[in-house]
């Protein structure tokens, strides 16, 4: 299949340049790697609304594919036969499963859902994953890794089974039974690593190291951000404009990165006039970004994470904490905390309206009810449900 081979990784350290097709996780000098992709400027016009997947985006995202000749749909060349010949039939067709498109829920007169945990592995992890697993196949990935508190673990695990790609998945101990249930049913092999979510990736990061298999990281791996992206797309689709306040979860900002990038893409378009107030949200009792904001400092600050029932952003050192931070210096957003004995009851009254999300999610809307508490209404704000309930009851 051709592949668009001239798009580069380049290193966030140095400079250095590497064609997207490597299978090195990052720079030589320890650099991650950053995405040299320009997407065409916002365009409604260039969203193919017959495909119901977020890969109706596809225009915006660095596929790095022929698109599919003029004339016949896909439907129509799948009728035929036509399809099984690789020249037409992209690896994001083979890969997808359905994942985007989900819809946007008033809970009251200020306040909307984006019910990402309806999602093909209950997460939003699968925007991002989609995404990555897709450019994997198309670049002839066989075999990949990654570490996950669980759900971005899930949703490798899942578009690799349907990828044909062996897959393994390292979670931390303590990890929901659930989750773990999950990856194993997709036939990804789960190993278990003692100790902190931190030292997992740790653990993992060694292993590509010596071993040199494909990191399928959601933290390190760019294309990974492209996927997520697409929450900030669907939300200006489907609601004809951005909110005023976007919450976001932040552990390792794999939703907040791929939000802000296509806030700026709508931006630089003129479709938004001015960029929404995004409110990040960490766990108090591990708070390495609003730590380091704080004191006004450029890198996460150095925590040591408490257990917290917010399993989702539990991250201590987040790898991408310096971009986070100066998106967050940038464009002068908020970094709130999720008071932990909230969660909860935040749990429950949203589980009390039909909706029933996990603890990680819950605590963003702890968050914002205690943010409310603080300053009054918070008018047109929209908080991400992340991650389903049944995935964190244990
Ligand atoms: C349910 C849920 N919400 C939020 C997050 C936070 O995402 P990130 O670590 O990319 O900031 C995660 C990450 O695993 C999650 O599983
Ligand atoms: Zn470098």
């Amino acid at each position: 299949m051709a592949y668009n081979t001239s798009m580069n990784f380049v290193c966030s350290l140095c400079g250095k340049k590497a064609p997207v097709s490597t299978r090195a996780a990052m720079c030589e000098c320890g650099g991650l790697w950053k995405l040299d992709f320009q997407p065409p400027p916002f365009d409604p016009d260039l969203i193919d609304r017959r495909e119901w997947s977020l890969f109706r985006y596809r225009a915006f995202l660095p596929l790095g594919e022929p698109e599919e000749p003029e004339g016949a749909t896909h439907r129509e060349r799948v009728m035929s036969g036509e399809h099984a010949s690789a020249s037409i039939y992209p690896a994001w067709r083979a890969v997808s499963l359905g994942e985007g498109m989900t819809p946007i829920v008033r809970l009251d007169e200020d306040l909307l859902l984006k019910m990402d945990y309806f999602m093909p592995t209950l997460s939003f992890k699968d925007r991002g994953a989609a995404v990555l697993v897709a450019h994997c196949r198309a670049i002839g990935v066989d075999s990949v890794i990654q570490d996950s508190s669980g759900n971005a673990g899930n949703s490798i695990a899942a578009y690799s089974a349907r990828a044909g790609i062996k897959c393994e998945i390292l979670v931390p101990e303590g990890t929901s039974p659930a989750k773990i249930a999950m990856i194993r049913s997709h036939g990804a092999q789960v190993t278990i690593v003692p100790g902190s979510r931190d030292h997992c990736a740790d653990v993992c990061r060694a292993k590509v190291a010596r071993e040199g298999v494909y990191y399928a990281s959601h933290v390190y791996n760019p294309f990974f951000y492209e996927g997520t992206k697409t929450y900030i797309y669907e939300a200006w689709e489907q609601l004809g404009r951005i909110p005023a306040h976007l919450f976001v979860p932040l552990g390792n900002g794999t939703l907040f990165l791929g939000m802000v990038k296509a806030l700026e893409e709508l931006l630089a378009a003129g479709i938004i006039a001015r960029m929404p107030e995004v409110i990040a949200v960490q766990s108090e009792r591990c708070a390495p970004i609003a730590r380091a904001y704080e004191d006004g400092a450029p890198s996460p600050a150095r925590v040591t994470p408490l257990p917290t029932l917010a399993e989702g952003i539990a991250i201590g050192v987040p790898a991408r904490g310096e971009e986070i931070l100066g998106y967050i210096y940038k464009y002068n957003m908020k970094v709130i905390l999720a008071p932990e004995e909230r969660i909860p009851e935040a749990r429950a009254a949203l589980a009390g309206r039909g909706i029933y999300c996990e603890h990680t999610s819950a605590a963003t809307y702890a968050a914002y009810l205690a943010l409310r508490e603080k300053q009054g209404r918070i008018y047109d704000s929209l908080i991400p449900m992340c991650g389903a309930g049944l995935k964190s009851d244990h």
